[in-house]
């Protein structure tokens, strides 16, 4: 299992396990933590938005066009966020650290 760290916008840190190919958005959601994924993953919502460890951020692939897009619209946008959703679990990023933005 992989491992992701979560940390809510109260500053408690939640420790999560997921498989190879796990997006964080199913695991944060299935979890129980605020992270509504409404598009179930198509890009189309940013309620899976999350703020990755800049040390973490570069170890991800640039995020494509349409996440891009999607993220544009958000009020809490910063340099690291990405949308959850697109954040698969692999072992290059076993123990990534990333935290929910502040709820709106
Ligand atoms: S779940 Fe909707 S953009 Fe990620």
């Amino acid at each position: 299992m992989l491992k992701v760290l979560i940390t809510d916008a109260a500053g408690a840190v939640h420790e999560l396990q997921g498989a190879d190919g796990d997006n964080v958005m199913q695991l944060a959601r299935a979890a129980g933590l605020p992270v509504l994924g409404e598009c179930n993953g198509s890009m189309a919502c940013a309620t899976c938005h999350v703020i990755v460890d800049p040390t973490w951020a570069e170890k991800l692939d640039p995020p494509e066009d349409d996440e891009e897009a999607t993220l544009d619209t958000l009020f809490q946008l910063t340099k690291t966020s990405r949308l959850g959703c697109q954040i698969r679990l692999c072992p290059d990023v076993d123990g990534i650290s990333l935290r929910l933005p502040d709820a709106a």
